[in-house]
Parts: C-alpha cells; structure tokens; sequence
C-alpha cells in the first residue's frame, strides 16, 4: 500500500467508497432531507470516464476493496458497466455495493456476472405500511424478494442494514433476530447518525448495549464472534440460526481507531471521514489538467489531515456536514 493511503496515525486505507449518484428512488427519512436536496448539475458530476481513472489511481495505490453507494447506486444506468471496469482492475480483491433493493431483482444477474462480490441492502422494518412511512415511497415487497433472490444467487454473507430508531422500528429487533434463524443472512442493527436535514436526536438513538440487552433476553445463547480489525461491525451468533446479528456502533463506541475508509462523492470531491466537513475536488482537478502525480498529491495531503477519530455524536449534531444521501454511508 502507497504512503499516500496511511494517514498520521498510521492507518492504512485500503477501503474505497464510491458514491454514483446523489438520486435515489427512495426517500428514507434518516438519509434525505424532508424538504429535498439540492443535485449537483450533471456536469459537475464525474464523468464514467474520470470516476474510472480516480478509481483507477486509488487501486494502483494500495485500495484493494471498492464498495458502490449513492444515492441508490442501482439507478445508474452504465452500473454495469461501471462494475466490469473496475472489477477488472489488478489489484482490487473485493467489488461490493450497498443498496435499498427496490430495482435490485431485475439488475442481480447483470450486476453479479459484471463481477459484483459482494452485497449489503438496506431493510428498516418488516411491516410494509412502515416501511411507506420511512422511505415515503412504496416497495417493500420488491425488497423482501431481492433478499431472497441475491441469497439464491449464493451472495453469501449477505449483510442486511437495519438502522434502529426509536419509536420506528425497535419493536421488531427480536423479529429481525428471528430472520437469521432459517435465513444465512447477516442482520446488522446500526445505531441513527446525524446528518444534515435528518433530524437527528438522542432520544431517537437507541445505542448498542440497549439493543443487545434486548435480543439477549430473548436469545440468551448469543455470542460474541471475532471481528476483523478494521471492521464497522460487532458481530454475535446465536445458537442453532443460520445467519448472524451485528452491531454497528457509530454514536456510542466509535471504531475510528482502526478506519481503513476512504470516500468518492459523486460531485468528484474526495472525504477522509465520513463526518467533518473538509472535503478536496478531485474533479476540479482534472479538469484543470492534473496529472496521476498531482492527483495523488491532493490525495495524500488530504488523507494526512484525517483527525483520529469523529468528534462524538452531540458534536456531530452540531457541525454542518452534508446530507447523508450525498455521502452514502
Ligand atoms: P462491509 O464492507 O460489508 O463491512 O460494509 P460497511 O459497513 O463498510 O458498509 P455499509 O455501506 O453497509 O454501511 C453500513 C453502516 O456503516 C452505514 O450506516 C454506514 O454509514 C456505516 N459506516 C460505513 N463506513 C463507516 C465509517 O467509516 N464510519 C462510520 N462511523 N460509519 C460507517
Ligand atoms: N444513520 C445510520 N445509518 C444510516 N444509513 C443511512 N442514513 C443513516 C443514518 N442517519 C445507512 C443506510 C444504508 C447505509 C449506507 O447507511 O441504511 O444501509
Ligand atoms: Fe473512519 Fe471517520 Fe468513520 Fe471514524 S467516523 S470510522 S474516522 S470514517
């Protein structure tokens, strides 16, 4: 791994995230704003060609795994194109997307023989009124199935994101927990982050050990699995169930010290952490002519002005950053 992707505190980052769009054909409350979000003009969006060449640089230099967010990343309509290109880059061990589902079953087979290895998909509730009510849009069923397709497909773990709010959703915890029984699914219940526009409260989080407790009264034989070093995850078994549960615990046990992430936004501009607003243009850069060498010098500056670790959830519900539907994640 090039220098260029080890930041002050030694962290190596070989984590790319890459952002397609900023359109999505949901509208979950905890991601876009009530009220919308200003799109980026197309033109000052990557082309397919200078995404390629960034992704291209980062992979050259150490990136060996590349997960596709958005907006939904399905939508794009050169997804697959997009995949084979990158899939075929020497170096890159692991193409994964994160997606809501709702067009993934008409896109799987294109998308896995394109080179896709691997999937997350966002699912919030199992009730589909409040699944409407979430994402202000209809589609749970069209979800369910893509689930059930991509499991068919052998996508395997396939990793289920459940963001946990309260007084939405934290009645259905132990009903996640009872999919994992019959199904190889990794459910993974993620504590609510503040983004701009989501309003985000501490009385909506409920944390981590609040969470546990309560699949553990339910479940007493869950355990603790080991975790990769630079997981996001907490992950636990529970006797007898096919799939796993995990816990990612942003707001109340932060797992910065060992971050190997890195984030492309679709507007071109290059984010060191998911939170904190100091973002650099790679777009403009290219734009004006930047050479690999130059690219790879705004890169490195920026990666070593990465801070420790994120600020902690009542400062970060403070400090204006950029709505979640532009970052993904
Ligand atoms: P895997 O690669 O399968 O481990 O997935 P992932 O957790 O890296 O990515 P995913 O897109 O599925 O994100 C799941 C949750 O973790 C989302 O809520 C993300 O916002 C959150 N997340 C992902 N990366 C980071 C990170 O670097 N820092 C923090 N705090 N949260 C992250
Ligand atoms: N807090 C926690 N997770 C979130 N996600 C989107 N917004 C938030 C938030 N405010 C999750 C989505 C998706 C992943 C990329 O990020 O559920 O699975
Ligand atoms: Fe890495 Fe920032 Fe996430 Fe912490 S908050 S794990 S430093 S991206």
């Amino acid at each position: 791994l090039s220098d260029i992707l080890v930041d002050r505190f030694g962290r190596r980052h070989n984590y790319l995230r890459i952002s397609l769009t900023e359109r999505c054909n949901l509208r979950c409350q905890y991601c876009m704003p009530a009220d919308g979000v200003d799109l980026t003009p197309s033109s000052k969006l990557l082309s397919q060609a200078e995404l390629e060449r960034v992704a291209k640089l980062f992979v050259s230099a150490g990136v060996n795994k590349i997960r596709l967010t958005g907006g939904e990343p399905t939508i794009r309509p050169d997804i697959e194109e997009i995949c084979s290109f990158l899939r075929a880059l020497p170096g890159l061990k692991t193409l994964a997307m994160t997606t809501n589902g709702i067009v993934l079953g008409r896109k799987l087979s294109k998308l896995r023989d394109a080179g896709l290895d691997s999937l997350n998909i966002s699912l919030d509730t199992l009730v589909p009124a409040k699944f409407e009510f979430m994402t202000r849009r209809k589609g749970h069923s069209k979800v369910m199935e893509a689930i059930d397709a991509a499991l068919e497909m052998g996508y395997n773990p396939l990793k289920i994101n459940c963001v946990i709010m309260r007084g939405f959703n934290e009645d259905e915890i132990c009903d996640f927990v009872e999919l994992t029984r019959e199904k190889a699914i990794n459910v993974r219940f993620i504590e609510f982050m503040p983004f701009d526009g989501n309003v985000w409260n501490d009385k909506k989080l409920v944390s981590f050990l609040e969470i546990k407790h309560l699949v553990e009264r339910q479940f007493p034989s869950l355990r603790r699995l080991n975790d990769h070093a630079s997981e996001t995850a907490k992950n636990f078994s529970i006797e007898g169930f096919k799939g796993t549960l995990s816990f990612i615990t942003s707001m109340t046990e932060h797992f910065c010290a060992g971050c190997n992430r890195l984030r492309l936004l679709a507007d071109g501009n290059f984010k060191v952490c998911l939170f904190g607003p100091s973002e650099v243009s790679l777009r403009d850069a290219i734009r004006s002519g930047a050479d690999d060498n130059a690219l790879r010098e705004l890169i490195n500056a920026a990666v070593k002005r990465k801070k420790a670790a994120h600020a902690g959830m009542f400062e970060l519900a403070k400090t204006p950053n950029r709505p979640m539907i532009h970052i993904g994640g």
